[in-house]
């Protein structure tokens, strides 16, 4: 298949590529490199020894949309561009909420007039709010603490009721649980913007020097250990997912955990890094963190039973490769 891959560029978007390039379909990206970099293009090249087409637009744009329609036979659509920084979405929601539903929409638009049925969507964990967990993919969308979160879940609401009067439309909903991990290549990974928000890549930068400690956000949690429970998964293994929804992809739509299952508390993502990497991880216990939750981890027995996919890499592995990433790569 060709597949037009909308942030394509960006961390998740670009290990999508390699995968889907390995699984034999080719690649057209559109991306418009506000969190990315052009470099990336040739990395995914060099890894797979393929050719990637490459736009550089912004998805909000109807008119450059189209244009690619027009201009290439596409087959289906793996939509990753949106902006992700959840504290700055409190700041700027309108921001958020304009490029984030608006990229949906116009991509979506296109690819109802011009017949491109099959249509997979990055959404997250974080629409299942302070549900349960396990979190199952039947649970009820519950509001979320931020309007990126509330842009995950208008999407996917959008994206439904376009399939209701589109019956010929074959929608996946991928809800990513914490992406971590990066290319055995270190030619791709997460290259965050300024300081990390998010665990992996800050423990990281501690490890490196670059920051005298971790904070870690609370331990008064009702957790194995007071500390927060979440659900890493190896970007590759997540990358892979992204190919088999594509590939099964049936009329109508299809909603789908893509994490391991199993919950990792700070503290032992610590221990996990400090053991697989023989390195230090200093740390303080600092005040909760405003709008996390204590736990969130996936029951990803649909996508096993339905897609066939299960994530491969183990915590070692995440911790091995993020830091082998850290270490490796040249900005
Ligand atoms: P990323 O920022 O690395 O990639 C997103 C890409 O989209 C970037 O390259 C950016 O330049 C591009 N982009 C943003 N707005 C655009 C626009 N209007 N037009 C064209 N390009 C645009 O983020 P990522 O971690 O790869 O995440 C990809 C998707 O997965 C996002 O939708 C994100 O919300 C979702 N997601 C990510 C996580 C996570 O923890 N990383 C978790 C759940 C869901
Ligand atoms: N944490 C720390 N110290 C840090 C950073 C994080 O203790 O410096 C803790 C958090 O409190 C949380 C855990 O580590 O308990 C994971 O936090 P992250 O920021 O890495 O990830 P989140 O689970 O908060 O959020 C991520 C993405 C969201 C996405 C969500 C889906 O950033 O975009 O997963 O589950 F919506």
């Amino acid at each position: 298949m060709r597949i037009l891959v909308t942030g394509g560029t960006g961390f998740i978007g670009s290990h999508t590529c390699v995968a889907l390039l390995e699984a034999g379909h080719s690649v057209i990206i559109v991306d418009n490199l506000s969190n990315s970099k052009r470099e990336v293009v040739s990395y995914i090249e060099q890894i797979t020894g393929q050719t990637v087409l490459f736009y550089e637009l912004d998805v909000t744009d109807a008119v450059a949309v189209e244009a690619i329609f027009v201009k290439h036979d596409i087959d289906g659509v793996v939509h990753f561009a949106g902006l992700k920084a959840v504290g700055e979405s409190v700041e700027k929601p309108l921001i958020y909420y304009k490029n984030n539903l608006l990229s949906t929409m116009v991509v979506a638009e296109a690819c109802i007039k011009y017949g491109v049925e099959r249509f997979v969507f990055s959404s997250s964990a974080t629409v299942y709010g302070n549900n349960l967990v396990p979190f199952e993919e039947s649970m009820p969308l519950l509001p979320t603490t931020n309007p990126y979160g509330e842009t995950k879940a208008m999407n996917e609401r959008i994206l439904t009721d376009i399939v209701k009067a589109n019956p010929n439309l074959a929608v996946s909903l991928l809800r990513y649980f914490n992406p971590v991990g990066a290319h055995e290549s270190c030619l791709i990974g997460e290259v965050p913007n300024g300081i990390p928000n998010n665990l992996m890549p800050y423990m990281t930068k501690v490890a490196k020097g670059e920051f005298a400690q971790l904070r870690v956000f609370g331990d008064d949690y009702p957790t194995v250990d007071g500390t927060g429970v979440r659900d890493y998964i190896h970007v590759v293994d997540l990358a892979e997912g992204h190919v088999a929804a594509l590939e099964k992809l049936t009329a109508g739509v299809h909603v789908y955990n893509l994490g391991t299952g199993c919950g990792t508390s700070v503290l032992e993502l610590v221990k996990a890094f400090e053991e697989a990497n023989a390195i230090q991880v200093p740390y303080e216990i600092v005040a909760r963190r405003p709008g996390d939750i204590a736990s969130c981890y996936a029951d990803s027995t649909k996508a096993k039973k339905e897609l066939g996919w299960v994530a491969k890499r183990d915590i070692v592995a995440m911790c091995r490769d993020s830091w082998k990433f850290e270490k490796e790569y040249i900005d």
